[in-house]
């Protein structure tokens, strides 16, 4: 694993760079990331380049032997731009229009920011494409940050218009395919569509879902434009990414990753650990204690899985915490020692490299709160220690690297699924994303690496796949999933799946064409408060129950599907609650209810033997990330007491906040 950082140049002297880059090369850093928020200093008015400064700058960075990343600036419109065309500007959901004076004030849309777009990134591409310091190019910056992945303006309302035309054709048929007959809402004409602005109700499900993979759409052929521009221009070996947020759900990851070289994140784990752990974790639900200055090892690696699932290749952490930040609800200072481990997750986790975020904490803008690597006085900062200190572990850290990583199981996760489900919850505290944690966490557990990824993915290579909920099930999934089964593959399929047509229509008779693959129609489904449960009678020992939050009855289809639980009283009495059937070579079971962690588990190792995966662990400690690749285990404690772990026949006590990592001979 390589490491780099990113570094504003802009935000200091230019006498103080030449020290910058020694003091880089002396941590033993690879790569700097610069210039993504630099419009303004690159054309401080329209058609007039200042390279100058950046040249120097590269130069400087350069002179140490370090290579850098050049971050397209179409995150942050320069304020003479979003002045002159204030059409540029995003719109909110309530129409109300979001100013500059920060960043990413600008619609994906607009056909005026598109043209400067081009501008800006053909003169940066033309500028720099040669220069053999350069190595690669971030396109923009986080994309759908800061509520920015939907915009409601006139451009986009037009632009709507014209998907939906192309989609559907006619008014009839989008009028079908969003059920308008309901409450008496049929178009007439195409001008009367628009966003689903402020509504008085909730708006259709069927209206929203689509302009939600409308915007998403916008945002993947906004960085195609941007694509298109530099691969024009820069060497082929450049390359070209963009650098996600993890566990942000607003924007289709899998289309936006599908172009791009390979895929990046931005990770900041107390951040999310705060911000985004109510994503995962449902109200009430227990959470690792130690996450406040460590994160949440879970979650982290989850977004770790989820980015190297979406190319199902290695990945770059483009953006790696150091320090405290400013965005969340207390900021935390992590623990010291705490960087140390979230590199050695990264790489166990296949990342190729990690960026810090950022070189020197800035004294301007929101971000004055900010750490950095240094001080903002240049003095060096925990940060920097903990880089200089990780120096004597390089070596083993590219052995891990270089160490193949063997994933058997797939968990399939579908934005489309993810914002449908979004729309119509139908139970306080359900999300895909939370069902599909379930599962992830209990893998954990069970120390079986996972890939996530997109349900259209090449699933040939895994043994077992898990889909929570494929909630718009339809004839290509049901294809798609058969074909992997019929080869031998065994497939674990939730509720909730094939409940909904592509429009987000009910698909009648439930699961829809997925009661092929599991042999059983769903013929009941129950939301259930928190406390209640109904008792379960299953075939797997280690399964048992209650049902609780969501509970289906099933039909088995004659013959065909083998019970494995059912309902031996309360309202679904005699029912099935879970079935196996088989498909060619391989299997599909169903599972009925909402597991709760200890039953994902005991599924899944009922399963790890009978297929059979390789696992780890009988049950790892709660906090403790273990892993392998090729001859290496590795084991990281994020908890602050020892940690036991049986691993094969061997105890292994690993110390707190402290890694152990087991080679075979
Ligand atoms: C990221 C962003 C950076 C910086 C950082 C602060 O989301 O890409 O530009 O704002 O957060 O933590
Ligand atoms: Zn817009």
């Amino acid at each position: 694993m390589k490491f780099g950082v990113c570094y504003y140049p802009e935000h200091w002297p230019e006498a103080r760079w030449p020290e910058d880059a020694r003091l880089m090369r002396e941590a033993g850093l690879t790569y700097v990331r610069i210039a993504e928020f630099a419009w303004h200093l690159m054309e401080p008015e329209e058609g007039r380049f200042t390279w100058g400064w950046l040249d120097r700058a590269i130069e400087t960075l350069a002179a140490e032997g370090l290579r850098v990343i050049l971050g397209t600036p179409t995150a942050a419109p320069p304020v003479w731009l979003a002045h002159a065309h204030p059409e540029i500007l995003p719109v909110d959901a309530e129409g109300r229009v979001r100013h500059y004076g920060t960043r990413r004030h600008y619609c994906p849309n607009s056909p005026i920011y598109r043209e400067h777009t081009a501008r800006i990134v053909r003169a940066l591409a033309e500028r720099y494409g040669e220069h053999p310091a350069i190595v690669g190019w971030q396109i923009d910056n986080e994309f759908g940050c800061h509520d920015t992945a939907r915009c409601y303006c006139r451009a986009c309302a037009q632009a709507f218009r014209g998907w939906l035309e192309r989609r559907y054709g006619s008014l009839d048929a989008l009028n079908a395919a969003w059920g308008n007959i309901f409450w008496g809402q049929i178009y007439t004409a195409w001008e009367q569509i628009g966003p689903p602005l402020l509504t008085v109700a909730e708006p259709n499900p069927s209206h929203a879902l689509d302009y939600w993979r409308f915007s998403s759409d916008q945002y993947v052929a906004y960085q195609q434009l941007q694509l298109d521009l530099l691969r024009a221009v820069v060497p082929p070996s450049h390359f070209i990414t963009h650098n996600f947020m993890g566990s942000f759900t607003e924007l289709d990851y899998h289309r936006l990753a599908e172009p791009l070289d390979f895929a990046s994140w931005d990770s900041y784990p107390t951040g999310y650990a705060e911000r985004s752990a109510d994503a995962f974790y449902a109200p009430g639900e227990p959470r690792p204690a130690h996450a406040y200055d460590t994160g949440d090892p879970y979650v982290t690696g989850f977004c770790h899985d989820l980015v190297r699932g979406m190319k199902q290749a290695p990945f770059w952490v483009m953006e790696q915490q150091t320090g405290t930040i400013n965005w969340g609800r207390y900021n935390p200072a992590p623990r010291p020692g705490t960087p140390r481990l979230w590199a050695w997750h990264a790489a166990l986790s296949d990342a190729d490299t990690l960026i810090y975020f950022r070189w020197r904490a800035g004294r301007y803008g929101a971000e004055q709160h900010h750490a950095g690597l240094l001080q903002h006085d240049g003095s060096p900062d925990v940060g920097y220690g903990e880089l200089l200190a990780l120096q004597e572990e390089l070596p083993q850290l590219a052995a891990l690297s270089e160490a193949p990583l063997a994933v058997e199981v797939a968990l399939l996760l579908d934005y489309e699924d993810l914002w449908a489900l979004e729309l119509q919850p139908q139970r306080e505290g359900f999300t895909a994303l939370r069902h599909l944690f379930v599962f992830y966490r209990a893998l954990q557990q069970l120390g079986i690496p996972v890939d996530i990824v997109s349900p259209a993915a090449d699933l040939s290579r895994y043994r077992l796949v898990v889909a929570p909920t494929l909630f718009m099930g339809g004839e290509e999934r049901t294809s798609q999933l058969g074909a992997y089964a019929a080869q031998g593959g065994t497939v674990i399929m939730g509720i909730r799946s094939g409940f909904k047509t592509p429009s987000n229509l009910v698909a009648g008779t439930l699961p829809g064409s997925l009661a092929a693959l599991i042999g059983a129609e769903v013929i009941a489904w129950h939301a259930l408060p928190p406390g209640e449960g109904y008792r379960l009678i299953t075939a797997i020992p280690e399964l048992k129950g209650p049902a609780t939050v969501w509970a289906e009855a099933l039909a088995p289809q004659l013959g065909r599907a083998t019970v494995l639980a059912t309902y031996p009283d309360g309202p679904l009495a005699g029912k099935a609650a879970s079935v196996s059937h088989v498909v060619g070579r391989g299997r599909v079971l169903y599972l009925g209810w909402y597991p709760t962690q200890a039953q994902a588990q005991s599924l899944l190792t009922y399963l790890a033997d009978k297929i059979p995966l390789r696992r780890l662990a009988e049950s790892l400690p709660e906090g403790l990330i273990a892993g392998r690749r090729g001859d290496r285990t590795v084991l990281i404690n994020f908890t602050e007491g020892t940690l036991e772990a049986q691993i094969e026949s061997q105890v292994i006590a690993v110390p707190a906040r402290d890694l152990v990592t087991l080679i075979q001979d």
